[in-house]
């Protein structure tokens, strides 16, 4: 495959592809695995993962690339050769998850700043080497009365642009995550004041790139939809999910972005694909719009397996069913009749 960064970018976000994120930190995944009772050891991880690089058609047909935790780029499958080998012999991208995590920050009392900036170009050199074409750094923005702040805001932009620059420089597409919590402490917001913080963020976000000199066709853009918070009693419709996600995104991200890809956040499954195929079926859009989801593509056959190998097969077809349906809304193709034929 090419090594330009603009063709790995347009291969991430290749039309009715999209990106798996398979990238839970330790005390992530131990949460994931608390809710079907298994262990978080190594080995649960690694068959885990396994189970899901695995699911070979799933892979090619419809996941363009796959986002990996430190630990998992490193790991053996159960066969004694790389894991990354799974993603590759399936034709699929494999990418690394960079940011050190969202630590409290200093001066800003219930706000966070992405830490994992020293030691990043050493790092992302090794991860080259191990065979990761893009990454991902994400910055978390909360709502809540009088948040976020600027300075927050600034902080954040300004991170991920020399996130971004850094992994240009070595070959490697940024995935620039900027997500405002739909699940956070408060999350009581509505759409509307979504679309204001996220409008702002991306115009912050943008700005910080270009100061940076990162070259946008060589990057990916993965936000939260424009959505109301969890706790909100005025909870907006899909169609004005998607409406008002799509008008923010095109009065702040510029047409040179080749591609967008979704975080889930927190929606159901069903719901994260429903929006991105009500997006699709708006267009013509000026990048490819598709998703980069965790808990939403993984959430049915996390159940499904529940830890046990004898689980492998049926946990797969429901992998294999939800990356169909979000392959459908990459093209706005997705329905309810679609979303009810299981995976043959
Ligand atoms: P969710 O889709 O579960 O929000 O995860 C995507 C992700 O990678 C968050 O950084």
């Amino acid at each position: 495959m090419s090594e330009r960064l603009e063709d790995i970018a347009a291969a991430m976000v290749a039309k009715g592809k999209g990106i798996l994120a398979a990238d839970e930190s330790s005390g992530t995944i131990k949460k994931r695995f608390d809710s079907i009772n298994a262990e978080s050891t190594e080995q649960n991880r690694r068959d885990y993962r396994q189970m899901l690089f695995a699911s070979r058609a799933a892979m090619r047909r419809n996941i363009s690339g796959v986002i990996l935790f430190d630990e998992t780029i490193r790991q053996m499958g159960s066969n004694g050769k790389p894991l990354v080998d799974l993603i590759t012999a399936a034709g699929s991208i494999p990418g690394i998850k960079v940011d050190a995590g969202a630590k409290e920050m200093a001066g800003h009392p219930g706000e966070k700043v992405t830490e994992g900036l020293d030691g990043l170009r050493e790092r992302l050199q090794e991860y080259y080497k191990l065979g990761a074409r893009f990454a991902k750094w994400r910055a978390v923005i909360d709502i809540a009365d009088g948040l976020p702040t600027w300075g927050c805001v600034k902080a954040n932009a300004h991170a991920l642009a020399r996130y971004a620059a850094l992994c240009q420089e070595n070959g490697i597409v940024p995935i620039v995550e900027p997500e405002v919590v739909m699940d956070g402490p408060v999350a009581a917001h509505d759409a509307d004041r979504c679309y204001e913080v996220t409008e702002w963020v991306l115009n912050t976000v943008f700005a910080e790139l270009f100061e940076a000199r990162v070259m946008l066709e060589g990057m990916v853009l993965k936000p939260n939809m424009v959505i109301a918070g969890k706790n909100a009693k005025n909870q907006a419709k899909p169609d004005e999910v998607a409406e008002k996600t799509v008008r923010c995104l095109k009065s702040t991200v510029p047409a040179s972005v080749p591609g967008i890809a979704f975080l889930s956040g927190g929606q159901s499954d069903v719901e994260a694909t429903e929006h991105l195929s009500l997006m699709n079926a708006m267009g013509p859009l000026p990048w490819n719009l598709t998703f980069s989801y965790g808990r939403a593509l993984q959430a049915a056959a996390l159940k499904s397996w529940s830890g046990k190998p004898g689980n492998i097969a049926k946990a797969q077809k429901a992998f294999a069913h939800r990356a169909r349906m979000n392959g459908l809304a990459a093209r706005g193709k997705w329905s309810k009749t679609e979303e009810k034929k299981k995976a043959a």
